[in-house]
């Protein structure tokens, strides 16, 4: 088992392993001392591990209530958190308790959002059963819903006390839903560090606890010197501001991971078309990209994507701030004029 701190303003741990999820009640009331659980988790995941959390957490003494819903991006919605808001309140949750978010990252978001208003700020416990989750979502605290003018706009931070990443649930995800996650683990390696990324090239299921160890250890670099994002943090966001723009116009039906991985190959090829970064980066990216089965462009036509992409939260007045790669493991941001987008993501659709 691999232990993280994460030292931000309100420290916790993220522990990666096997068969964490049979230990979880007592590590979760080791943390939190809670009385009543609310366990937090969609259909499929609720009915692949719901009982055996219950059950550790039970053992542990806790009171579990369990909350489902209906799987998928959609469920991210204002509907469903309020829905979640009135079971807390149904169940009596109070600060001594905890919300846990069992699931991928859309469990993690809408569950991390109602621990953060429910009587302003309930402890959260993760349990990341994504790819996705386990390297991005559950840690760092973002938690937010999805409103119909665009993706995450409603939202808070709030860290979770506890993160727990049980690397056997892995083996029960779908194939496109593990390539989802693979998507953020190259954008780590794109981000700050060329030798994780060549690494990549042996299959990361073969080494998934040390890719998420290391996945978490880069953001949590980068998020305890810029907790609130204000600057650094948005480097996180490569990919990320076309790949917002693709899930939209799909109407969620490209997927948050195959969504990102088209928006690095966009942020590669605009960036080497407007002489920001050495030939071989868009390449190499695009490769790797391949290697896990993911997609490196889109159909949408370039204006489509720049509208879609004006309702994101990076966008400040007339600018919207890109993460741009200068080579593997070196990105910078870079602030766009607004009407410029629709050239620059233009620039970055023919492959080279
Ligand atoms: P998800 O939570 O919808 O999970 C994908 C699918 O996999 C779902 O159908 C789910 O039921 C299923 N699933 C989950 N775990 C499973 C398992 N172990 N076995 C079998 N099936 C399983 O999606 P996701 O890709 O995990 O997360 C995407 C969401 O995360 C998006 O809403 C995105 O905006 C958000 N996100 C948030 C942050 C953040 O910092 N808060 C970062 C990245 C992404
Ligand atoms: N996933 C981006 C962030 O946590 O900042």
């Amino acid at each position: 088992m691999d232990a993280i701190n994460i030292a931000c303003s309100r420290p916790y741990q993220v522990l990666v392993g096997s068969g964490l999820l049979d230990e979880a009640g007592a590590k979760i009331a080791g943390v939190t001392g809670c009385c009543t659980a609310a366990l937090v988790a969609d259909d499929t995941v609720d009915a692949l591990y719901g009982d055996r959390v219950q059950g550790s957490l039970e053992r542990a003494g806790c009171r579990v209530a369990r909350f489902c819903f209906p799987h998928g991006e959609q469920s991210k919605d204002m509907g469903t958190y309020v829905r979640l808001l009135n079971f807390l309140a149904e169940n009596r949750l109070t600060r001594g308790d905890a919300v846990i978010a069992l699931g991928g990252g859309v469990t993690g978001d809408l569950a991390g959002f109602a621990a953060a208003t429910f009587l302003r700020g309930v402890p959260l416990v993760q349990l990341p059963t994504t790819l996705l989750a386990a390297v991005d979502s559950s840690v760092g605290g973002k938690t937010a819903v999805d409103l119909p003018q665009g993706k995450n706009l409603a939202g808070a931070f709030h860290q979770p006390s506890l993160v727990l990443c049980d690397c056997g649930t892995l083996d029960t995800l779908p194939d496109g839903v593990f390539r989802d996650g693979c998507a953020e683990v190259i954008k780590y390696g794109v981000l700050c560090d060329e030798e994780f990324f060549d690494s990549l090239q042996k299959p990361i299921n073969e080494q998934r606890e040390a890719v998420i160890a290391r996945c978490v250890r880069i953001k949590s670099d980068i998020v305890i010197r810029d907790e609130q994002d204000r600057g650094e943090r948005q480097l996180l966001n490569l990919g990320h501001t076309v790949g917002h723009a693709v899930e939209q116009c799909s109407g969620f039906s490209v997927s948050h991971g195959h969504a990102v991985a088209i928006g690095m190959a966009y942020a590669a090829r605009a960036a080497f078309r407007r002489g920001l970064c050495r030939r071989d980066c868009p390449a190499r990216i695009e490769e790797m990209l391949r290697l896990y089965g993911l997609p490196v462009r889109a159909d949408w036509a370039p204006e489509a994507l720049a509208q879609a992409a004006l309702s994101d939260k990076k966008r400040r007045g007339g600018h919207i701030t890109l993460v741009v790669p200068e080579a593997i493991g070196r990105c910078v941001l870079y602030p766009l004029p607004v009407d410029g987008l629709a050239d620059w993501i233009r620039s970055g659709e023919d492959t080279l």
